[in-house]
């Protein structure tokens, strides 16, 4: 469709398109924008316009290359060593917290090493671009060592892609990794959901939609992607 085409447009061209998940599922509408392409006023129109988390989603290969895990995972595993005598067992994410789904796509929390707090636009913006560098040369095959640019904790959330994408998962991670995989674009993508600063709850799909046709940035629903997804997988 005419959405897809234009949000596959934004990712390859680094401009923002605006991305919904479904009625059914969160009933959030995300910013989208290729990792690679974000400038600090980026950065400040997703805190500013949208007020949700910036995070960064990457696709499930790189993510594993980069053995990015899975944040639950790790809590589970320091909780169960012995050694690390961390008694947070209890406070791992549980099958039924998530009310729309089954599991988070949450992995490490991270900042760049060059960053200095790592929160102003500029740090964030950095922090970001370089997972966009680091997903795409994992892509590529090259040995990447993603310790040697960055460290955890830190103020950019990390998103792993779910293996199996939409089969297994709908999320804007899932949503914006297989528009990038259409488009041929690097699958590291920024996303943060818009919020309603009047009511503090999540921007409604019309408020959305309009926000997108005053600031020229397509609005995209899930079960497009789900749909063109299906067929670009068919035919590859
Ligand atoms: C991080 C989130 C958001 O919902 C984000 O859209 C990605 O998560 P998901 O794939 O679950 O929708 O939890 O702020
Ligand atoms: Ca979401």
């Amino acid at each position: 469709s005419a959405n897809i085409k234009n949000a596959m447009a934004a990712l390859r061209e680094g401009r923002f398109f605006l991305l919904y998940d479904s009625d059914k599922r969160e009933g959030e509408t995300d910013f989208v924008i290729s990792a690679t392409a974000v400038k600090p006023q980026d950065v400040k129109r997703m805190r500013k316009d949208g007020g949700g988390l910036i995070c960064v989603a990457i696709g499930p290969d790189a993510a594993q290359q980069l053995k990015l895990p899975f944040m639950a995972d790790v809590v589970d595993a320091a909780a169960k060593n012995s050694t690390a005598k961390l008694d947070i067992g209890t406070v791992v994410e549980r099958e039924g917290d998530i009310k729309y789904d089954k599991k988070s796509s949450f992995s490490l929390w991270v900042n760049h090493r060059e960053n200095r707090t790592g929160i102003p636009d500029n740090d964030r913006a950095y922090t970001i671009n370089r997972l966009g560098e680091i997903t795409k040369k994992a892509t590529a095959g090259e040995k990447v060592e993603f310790s040697s640019e960055f460290r955890t904790p830190g103020h950019t959330a990390t998103l792993r892609a779910a293996d199996g994408l939409l089969d297994i998962r709908r999320g804007q991670t899932e949503l914006s990794i297989a528009l990038a995989l259409m488009a041929g674009s690097n699958p590291a993508t920024v996303v943060c959901e818009m919020l309603d600063d009047n009511t503090g709850f999540a921007l409604s799909k019309a408020d959305a939609k309009d926000y997108g046709n005053k600031n020229g940035m397509v609005f995209v629903e899930g079960y497009e992607v789900v749909e063109a997804f299906e067929m670009w997988k068919k035919a590859n």
